[in-house]
């Protein structure tokens, strides 16, 4: 039985796999659309979300199963005081698989070394999101047509942002990669990801605060959210939380075949101006989530 907690227990192999299923159900819906009759998939969703618990519960419905689940732990037995272990082994009575985000780093984790059927996690604090990183891989390779050869800017709250920590260490798997790290001094990428993870694997890196420095050397523009939940003060989130926001008076120097990614949600660090600019991709990455997240359950459920 498979899990997915972390990116890095996907091979590149894997990972290319995954994509050409999900490119082949986008090409071929009707294929799949019976591929998980009989089966059920839990959403067990500890802080809140749209795109990640939506999409894995559309992903399931088109592959013809049936999702369960909760979506905020208040209307659970978690708030009577079950611990994750319990709530993780009784889910597993009525499910084949479990998707499950919780605030504390590492819970997916304990929850996979007690589950019956496999869990995906979707989400563990500032730590890692695993299917997001497949989202936007995924996106990636349909813009670009390829995932080696590419300098990615990664834009915003880069410290909190677990969507950066599982895309900086898929990418750096790939060759020709060049990371340009742009955050406020106090969103810095965690040392961690810097030396396990980029130096590790000889990949060009240089940090700076300038977006627009930079701007034009970029292939991809992935811009963060900053991560209000994560802080413990009111007046650090107040003081930073403005400090990118990309419009389209900012895109003149970016290359025209530049594209624009964002996880989402976003605040204000995309002006909407931006939305009709063709570079702007971050609404087909999110439909792109769905594709690849069928593929995921269909890789974890071993349905060929
Ligand atoms: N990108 C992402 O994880 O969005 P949600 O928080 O809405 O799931």
């Amino acid at each position: 039985m498979r899990h997915l907690i972390d990116i890095k227990e996907l091979s590149v192999d894997e990972i290319d796999e995954l994509i050409k299923v999900a490119n082949d159900i986008i090409a071929n819906k009707e294929k799949y659309s019976h591929k998980c009759d009989g089966k059920k998939l839990a959403t067990l969703f500890f802080e809140p979300s749209t795109r990640t618990r939506l999409s894995f519960e559309a992903a399931m419905l088109e592959l013809g199963g049936n999702v369960l689940g909760f979506s905020e732990s208040s209307s659970s037995s978690v708030s009577k005081g079950e611990s994750v272990a319990d709530t993780i082994r009784v889910v597993g009575c009525y499910s084949d698989i479990i998707v499950m985000r919780h605030p504390k780093e590492g819970a997916p984790l304990v929850a996979s070394e007690k589950s019956t059927v496999p869990i995906i996690n979707a989400g563990d604090g500032g730590h890692n999101h695993p299917t997001q990183t497949l989202t936007d891989i995924l996106t990636i390779s349909r813009e670009k047509g390829r995932l080696n050869n590419l300098t990615i800017g990664l834009c915003g709250d880069l410290k909190f942002g677990r969507t950066v920590h599982s895309l900086a260490t898929a990418m750096s798997r790939y060759s020709g990669i060049k990371f340009i790290l742009i955050s406020p001094d106090e969103l810095k990428i965690p040392e961690y990801i810097k030396k396990n993870v980029l130096e590790k694997n000889n990949i060009e890196y240089l940090e700076t605060k300038d977006i627009e420095e930079y701007l034009p050397e970029l292939d991809i523009l992935y811009m963060t959210r900053v991560q209000k939940e994560r802080f413990f003060n009111e007046d650090d989130y107040v003081r930073l939380k403005d400090y990118y926001i990309l419009n389209k008076a900012k895109l003149e120097k970016a290359k025209k075949d530049l594209s624009i990614l964002h996880p989402l949600p976003r605040v204000n660090e995309i002006n909407t101006d931006v939305d009709d600019d063709p570079r702007a991709r971050y609404f087909e990455q999110a439909l792109c989530g769905k594709y690849i997240r069928m593929a995921l359950i269909l890789k974890l459920l071993e349905i060929k």
